[in-house]
């Protein structure tokens, strides 16, 4: 949450600046819906906006591609073989970031060990609903443990770094100006030997596509990762041009940098 701003000039230009697409043509109108929510809710952050709206669309029955209960699009399995021919063992410690309804979670609770799966994101509505739909007697097996991002996990995480970390579909979520944080946290909890994977929306440019949804070069996200201490390789992109819209989606790879830049 941030600070209550001093007056609605203020106000404003956090939400342009937290965006981040000021120069966009279609700015306005991609970003109406949020200003008008803001002004409701001044106290509350994009994210909050980016859940509130996820919600709503859930609760009303609204197909989604990774999200609640009525999942359609983007099977998890093919992530999940990724990372087992990457070296993913039973044993090892996985952190899903951003882990929404548990899409690549089941598979990767079902392969873990107990106690290997932790699946954080920013709200619990999102995973209640992927809970719901694992069976109970693999939830009560593996133990997997859900959790909401916070400096408490985020420290005891530091604390005790996971052998992998996957964030997938999570950061063309994210506006421009919390992009480096979560590469921050990305970083915190990284040791020399875990491996972190970022699915992502790839363009030419950082641009806004929707309400809450961006796209971001890889060089950009490598950038940010690079600064916040993690360094790495793209690994692929590919375009889907079979679906509605036809995107490109890449993949890349980080480990901790053992000297970080400033
Ligand atoms: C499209 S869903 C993808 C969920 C899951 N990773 C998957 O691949 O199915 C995006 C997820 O990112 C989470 N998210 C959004 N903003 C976030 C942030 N600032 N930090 C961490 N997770 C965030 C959302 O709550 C949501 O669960």
């Amino acid at each position: 949450m941030g600070k209550r701003p001093a007056h609605w000039s203020a106000a404003l230009t956090e939400l342009l600046s937290t965006v981040g697409t000021r120069g966009s043509r279609d700015f306005v109108q991609r970003n109406s819906r949020y200003v008008e929510w803001r002004l409701r809710h001044p106290l509350r952050s994009f994210t909050d906006f980016y859940v509130a709206e996820e919600s709503k669309r859930l609760d009303a029955g609204m197909v989604h591609p990774s999200l609640g209960r009525n999942r359609v699009l983007f099977d998890g399995y093919p992530m999940v073989q990724l990372l087992i021919k990457a070296g993913l063992q039973a044993d090892h410690r996985l952190v899903d970031y951003g882990c929404g309804s548990l899409r690549l979670g089941r598979e990767l609770i079902a392969y873990l060990a107990p106690d290997r799966y932790w699946g954080l994101d920013v709200t619990a509505r999102f995973f209640r609903d992927g809970l719901q739909d694992c069976p109970p007697d693999l939830i009560r097996e593996k133990r997997p443990r859900l959790a909401l991002i916070s400096r408490r996990v985020l420290r005891e995480l530091a604390a005790s770094p996971p052998d992998f970390v996957i964030v997938s579909g999570v950061f063309h979520h994210i506006p421009l100006r919390q992009t480096a944080q979560v590469m921050r946290n990305l970083a915190r909890i990284s040791g020399q030997h875990t491996k972190v994977y970022i699915g992502f929306l790839a363009s030419d440019v950082f641009e806004q596509v929707g309400p809450y949804s961006f796209r971001h070069p890889p060089s950009l996200l490598l950038d940010l990762a690079r600064r916040a201490g993690l360094g790495g390789e793209l690994l692929r992109l590919t375009d889907q041009e079979d679906l509605a819209k036809p995107i490109r989606t890449g993949l890349m790879r980080l480990e901790r940098l053992s000297a970080p830049l400033g």
